[in-house]
């Protein structure tokens, strides 16, 4: 993750110069990445009016919407970098995890477009992609890193020992930790994305006024969400008069607190150097403040990826597929789609 040095750039005709593209999910994403960390272009088509309404994402829809989206995103990517086809040394692209039919409408339209540019084809493990994603804009990063890594499908925490090498060292026994914001959100009628709504909500209200249990906060590096959502449930049953603030503002507190502290005791447990938040909900205010917060008190380096990187987006596919490349060369084209790839690579 450590971003390329100017001795370390490849001199001669490359412009380390990849095309990024992300689609693993309801986001279609499209960048231009130059060595892994200049971001030249990033463009997101977010369809979360698409899925609204149904209070999640629909993955025929996704599909869908892709494949009529996929080609505009690009073409705008490119013209706002200001690059073509020639310039570029090769097409990133998410092959996993993520939606199957969302996932291979992306990897389809990279492979054609490396075949039609004649460019090498480089597979990206979407977790992967949001470990680079605080690289984007923290220049050098201190290894080793511990990284909570929390989105809507995973919950992680991830030592990485360099750039490519991970340590897999505590995940999710239930619902990922976005997954229990959705939930939760939905459950209060506050729309979906949850995690925004619910952080916005919370604003006005009292983080104190219930006492949501803090799961397994104490014992061991896994975690559990689906508890907290039952008493969330049962809480606003019990007392339907219950502020929707108050309720959203104590869910919000007892969620990080479980996520703040596990970081913290898995970075003291590994001794790293540094510590990192990846994925949708690291663009949590509390969060971010608690973490960075912690790790000042404990001397510890921290990288939190800006909002725009945090949530899908296609410059860390871009940025993981250039290290990809470097360290393990390009990807046959008959790369396939896996749903269910997993972290380490
Ligand atoms: O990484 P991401 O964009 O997609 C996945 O790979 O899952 O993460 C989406 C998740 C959703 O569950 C969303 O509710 C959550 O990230 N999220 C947040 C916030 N913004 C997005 N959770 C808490 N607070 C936020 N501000
Ligand atoms: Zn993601």
């Amino acid at each position: 993750m450590s971003p390329v040095s100017e001795q370390e750039r490849p001199t001669g005709a490359t412009r380390g110069l990849i095309l990024g593209i992300e689609t693993s999910c309801d986001e279609t994403a499209a960048a231009v990445v130059a060595f892994g960390e200049d971001v030249l272009s990033s463009v997101v088509s977010s369809q979360v009016d698409l899925h609204a309404r149904f209070g999640g994402v629909v993955p025929e829809i996704a599909s869908r919407a892709h494949l009529e989206l996929l080609i505009p995103v690009v073409a705008q990517a490119m013209v706002e970098a200001g690059v073509s086809g020639a310039d570029l040394d090769a097409v990133a692209v998410t092959h996993g995890p993520g939606l199957i039919g969302a996932l291979l409408v992306g990897l389809s339209g990279a492979k054609g477009l490396a075949l039609a540019w004649d460019l090498p084809l480089i597979g990206v493990n979407h977790l992967e992609a949001h470990l680079y994603a605080a690289q984007l804009e923290h220049g050098r990063i201190a290894f080793p890193q511990m990284v909570l890594l929390v989105s809507g499908g995973h919950t992680q925490l991830v030592a990485v020992a360099a750039p490519g090498e991970y340590e897999l060292v505590g995940g999710t026994v239930d619902d990922a930790a976005g997954e229990a914001f959705d939930k939760v959100a939905r459950f209060l009628g506050l729309g979906y994305p949850g995690g925004p709504a619910i952080e916005e909500i919370a604003r006005s209200g009292d983080p104190q006024a219930i006492d949501f249990p803090r799961a397994m906060v104490h014992s061991g590096f896994d975690f559990s969400f689906s508890g907290l959502k039952t008493a969330v449930i049962n809480h606003v049953r019990r007392y339907p008069e219950a502020a929707t603030e108050d309720v959203a503002a104590s869910f919000q507190a007892a969620a990080v607190d479980v996520l703040a502290l596990k970081l913290e005791r898995a970075a003291a447990e590994y001794d790293v150097a540094s510590v990192a938040l990846a994925g949708g909900v690291a663009a949590n205010t509390p969060l971010r403040q608690r973490v960075a917060l912690d790790a000042e008190l404990a001397g510890l380096g921290c990288s939190l990826p800006g909002r725009t990187y945090c949530t899908d987006n296609a410059a860390m596919v871009a940025a993981a597929g250039w290290h990809r490349f470097r360290s393990d060369g390009p990807s046959g084209l008959d790369l396939p789609a896996v749903p269910g790839l997993r972290l380490p690579v």
